[in-house]
């Protein structure tokens, strides 16, 4: 095995293709594994300044050994489906010195389990409304995976009435415990819980947009996934942005401005974006009653919480795309666009991606908008209720 070194995950739109494992008694991974990043997006083979791929790689290291297993991740809803395998892959992380695992039930075994694995992240396990500002102090990160997921038949707006309220009520411990904390929020429906949160941690005076994400990194992976197969590329180039939301059409994938440059038929764009769209119901409805995507949103959720951490660090080029506060669409003032993520959260979000676009994607993006500002517009108004209902008790 060649001479390991500290590195970050490889989070790829594939598997790498030089597949080392772990270092047995060490938690380092190869530098090569993550040469192909999918957040570094402008180009297969050069950054963006020009910097041959693999030295780039070489740098990350540099950066991510000065930084090594300096960063808190907390995971809420960590004894869930989706819960229990991201805390699997955030222990993993080099860059992460502990984790803290947060459930209303069952968590402290799946702590105990974890921590068992020989990587450097100091595992605890948090059980119940006592224990919740105890698992968010000091966090870097704190990723909402809790409440309930759809089964067959719902919509993910159906599971609005239980999940805001959960989303609201960690939220408001955030803001107490874990001012300065980025917040990735999983919990659907995430083109409402996230102006949910948003909405609860203006009331508590805590909000920075730059910090407050939905994670819509599931619809990336997937479409990275779909086209692959479909257009026959190697998965380590593909690279689709998708914006809008997360739901149903207002899940916008710009296979326009799909890297590498491939030529799709309109029925092509028509099935793939269909695919695409419907992916999460695909999932629910194979499970039979038994949940939504779990495994799959676990990678795609462990990548955002990586580029989160390597953001951070300092790491100057890390991109993905989440549902975040932005002026991109005027009148969605929540829309997920590809984000630069840097030492404060967002450091930018690349509205251009939304210039040039195909005639089908722009007629797409007028459809969506009434049901994505209505999905936003009932967050908000969740919060104001609840605070005025809260008001008039006192
Ligand atoms: P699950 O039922 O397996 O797990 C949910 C966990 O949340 C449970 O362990 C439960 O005890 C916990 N929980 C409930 N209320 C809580 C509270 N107040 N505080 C802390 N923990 C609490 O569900 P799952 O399959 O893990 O899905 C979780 C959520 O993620 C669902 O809302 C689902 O729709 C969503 N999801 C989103 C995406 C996405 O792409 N954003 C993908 C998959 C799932
Ligand atoms: C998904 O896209 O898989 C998740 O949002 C879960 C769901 O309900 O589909």
């Amino acid at each position: 095995m060649a001479a390991a070194a500290i590195g970050t995950l490889p989070f790829a739109s594939v598997p790498c293709r030089n597949h080392h494992q772990l270092r047995h008694g060490a938690s380092a991974f190869n530098a090569q594994q993550f040469s192909a990043s999918s957040s570094h997006w402008h180009s297969a083979n050069l950054s963006k300044s020009g910097v041959p791929r693999r030295l780039h790689a070489a740098k990350r290291v540099i950066v991510a050994k000065a930084g090594a297993g300096r960063y808190k991740v907390a995971i809420l809803g960590a004894a869930g489906g989706v819960g229990q395998m991201l805390s699997l892959l955030v222990k993993m992380s080099p860059l992460v010195s502990a984790l803290h695992l947060y459930d209303i039930a069952n968590v402290e075994g799946v702590a105990a389990d974890i921590s068992h694995c020989n990587t450097p992240a100091e595992v605890a396990g948090f059980t119940g409304k006592d224990e919740l500002a105890g698992s968010l102090a000091g966090a870097d990160v704190v990723v909402i995976a809790a409440g309930v997921p759809r089964k067959p038949g719902m919509t993910r707006d159906d599971l609005f009435g239980i999940n805001a309220g959960i989303v609201m009520e960690l939220v408001e411990a955030v803001a107490d415990h874990a001012p300065g904390a980025l917040v990735h929020i999983i919990s659907n429906p995430v083109n409402s819980t996230v102006p949910v949160a948003a909405e609860a941690l203006k009331q508590k005076g805590a909000y920075d947009a730059r910090k407050v994400f939905g994670v819509t990194t599931l619809d990336v992976v997937r479409a990275n996934a779909f086209v692959a197969a479909r257009k026959g590329l190697p998965l380590a180039d593909v690279d689709v942005p998708v914006v809008g939301g997360h739901s149903g059409t207002t899940i916008l994938p710009l296979l326009s401005k799909a890297r590498p440059k491939a030529p799709f038929t309109d029925e092509e764009v028509e099935e793939l974006t269909a695919r695409i769209q419907n992916a999460g119901t695909e999932v629910v409805e194979a499970k039979a009653g038994a949940g939504s995507a779990t495994l799959s949103m676990a990678y795609a959720a462990a990548r955002f919480v990586e580029a989160s951490l390597r953001g951070l660090d300092g790491d100057g080029d890390v991109y993905e795309c989440a549902y975040v506060q932005s002026q991109v669409v005027p009148e969605l003032p929540f829309f997920a666009s590809r984000v630069k993520l840097g030492r404060d959260g967002v450091e930018e979000v690349v509205g251009s991606e939304l210039r040039g676009i195909s005639e089908y994607e722009a007629r797409a993006l007028e459809a969506l908008k009434p049901e994505l500002k209505a999905s936003i517009d009932k967050g908000v108004a969740y919060v104001q209720q609840q605070q005025q209902q809260e008001a008039a008790l006192n």
